[in-house]
């Protein structure tokens, strides 16, 4: 049976906000706790007055920028009325250690439901679409179900609304290429963003905008994460106010976070942002058998060491520390781990899914990979760490998507935060045992992650 932790409760939320203690696993139930009252009221309301709550709650997205919800509305709603809308309900999930939007997808499918109607309601569009991994089975049938419900009960009025199937790449999450996907083609990001150039423009690859230009805005599309989406229901329902009652002043509300590796529970836990990431690993998912060495806020991130633990998890606080909240998922490791062996696995993690349309991340990712490994077997000489050092600024050259910053963020926190370790490699390389592998996780049960291989399709 799978269990998801809910742990809200006795961390300063009054109750659960996204993640109710039970599935709801039918509409009436939705309805009989409040749900629904969003959108009516939404409904009721002017479309730029639901912009304006969504951006004075602060909401921010939950899909790893954190970019300010009611910012990227405003953006799409306040453009040329003339022009066709979309929504995009990102549910892809595929970064490494994150498991959330699946757990709110299980649990409550009906808010993000509610949300894609609000959004729609707020932007003007008359289409939206999910994108979501094929290969998530349980919670395709738990979303059709939904959908086919709230069809049903006319919430949907005026929306089509479509479930699009993607393919396992790290990349289907990225929103230019998730576009792509939607469209029918590769998840090869295209050159602009959504809100520019979005859906359905015949374009292709987003490129040229006709006789207007690229910069002309074309059927600008709203992307946002099943999070970001399952909170705009009570934003709705109980104001802005209500929402920043807890998180912190930057970052406010919940967040539903996901802890795996080597801590003592792993799972998907509901917090107020702004907590201390020690409540999050040390309290709730149990700390760890062996000193704590770092937390990874998923593959794109610096990783956070061990002596940082009491950082409050929220946007603000983590970047001060040059590292950054992502979408939430959290990688533990004790002391067995070596971070060589850290940067090498999720370099080759993001070498592999590097799509190859922009030589510098591609080789950027694929280089450092190489050079960690170098490190671990001993074949490396003093110059090598300036080298990684190179190359993790060059990675971003020229980049569509953010993959290659997410390279220089691990790489190059790799390399400042645990340089002393790095330089011990040399020579003699690694003497630690321990070899890690960035696992997908496929499931949750009593308290531990299934997980399936990483894949590489493209070794290169
Ligand atoms: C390589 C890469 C992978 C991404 N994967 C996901 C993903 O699986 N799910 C997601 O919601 N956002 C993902 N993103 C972020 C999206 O591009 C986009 O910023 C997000 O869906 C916007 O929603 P939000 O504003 O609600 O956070 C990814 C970004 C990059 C660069």
């Amino acid at each position: 049976m799978t269990r998801i932790r809910v742990g809200a409760r006795n961390h300063g939320v009054d109750d659960w906000r996204i993640l109710p203690p039970e599935p709801i696993t039918d509409l009436d139930t939705y309805l009989g706790i409040g749900g629904g009252e969003g959108l009516w009221k939404a409904r009721r309301s002017d479309p730029r007055d639901v912009v304006d709550l969504v951006w004075r709650s602060g909401l921010r997205g939950r899909g790893g920028a954190g970019f300010p919800t009611g910012v990227k509305w405003q953006t799409i709603a306040s453009v040329d009325p003339g022009q066709t809308r979309y929504v995009v309900c990102n549910a892809a999930e595929g970064e490494p250690g994150t498991f959330k939007d699946r757990a709110i997808l299980r649990s409550n499918p009906y808010q993000v439901l509610e949300g894609i109607a609000i959004a729609c309601h707020a932007v003007g569009a008359v289409e939206a679409y999910i994108g979501i991994k094929a290969s998530f089975t349980r919670e395709l049938e738990v979303l059709y179900r939904a959908v086919d419900e709230i069809r049903e009960s006319g919430l949907l009025e005026g929306i089509g609304l479509t479930v699009v199937r993607g393919p396992e790449d790290y990349l289907f999450g990225e929103e230019k290429a998730l576009l792509e996907v939607i469209e029918g083609r590769d998840p090869l990001p295209r050159w602009y963003p959504p809100y520019l150039v979005g859906l359905h423009t015949g374009l292709v690859a987003g490129v040229g905008a006709g006789s207007a230009g690229p910069w002309e805005v074309a059927n600008p599309t709203l992307v946002n994460n099943v999070e970001t989406l399952a909170n705009i229901p009570s934003i709705l329902r109980n104001g802005p106010d209500w929402f920043r009652r807890v998180g912190t002043d930057r970052s406010p509300g919940t967040m539903v976070f996901t802890v795996s590796g080597d801590t003592r529970v792993e799972g998907v836990f509901e917090l107020p942002l702004g907590v201390p990431l020690a409540v999050l690993v040390d309290g709730v998912a149990g700390g760890t058998d062996r000193p704590l060495k770092a937390v990874l806020p998923g593959a794109s991130n610096q990783p956070i060491p061990g002596e940082l633990i009491d950082t409050p998890a929220a946007f603000e606080t983590l970047a001060e520390i040059g590292s950054g909240l992502g979408s939430g998922g959290f990688i533990v490791f004790d002391d067995s781990v070596c971070m060589a062996d850290v940067g090498r696995a999720y370099s080759r993690f993001l070498a592999e899914e590097s799509c190859g349309q922009c030589p510098p991340c591609k080789l950027g990712c694929t280089s450092l990979a190489d050079m960690f490994e170098r490190l671990e077997t001993g074949d490396a000489d003093p110059y090598l760490l300036q080298e990684m050092a190179a190359w993790a600024e060059r990675v971003t050259d020229a980049n569509r998507c953010g993959l290659g910053a997410g390279e220089r963020a691990l790489a190059a926190g790799i390399l400042n935060r645990f340089s002393e370790e790095l330089a011990s490699h040399i020579p003699g390389g690694c003497r630690v045992e321990r070899r890690i592998q960035v696992a997908k996780l496929v499931d949750l049960e009593e308290g531990r992650f299934v997980t399936a291989p990483g894949r590489s399709e493209r070794p290169d």
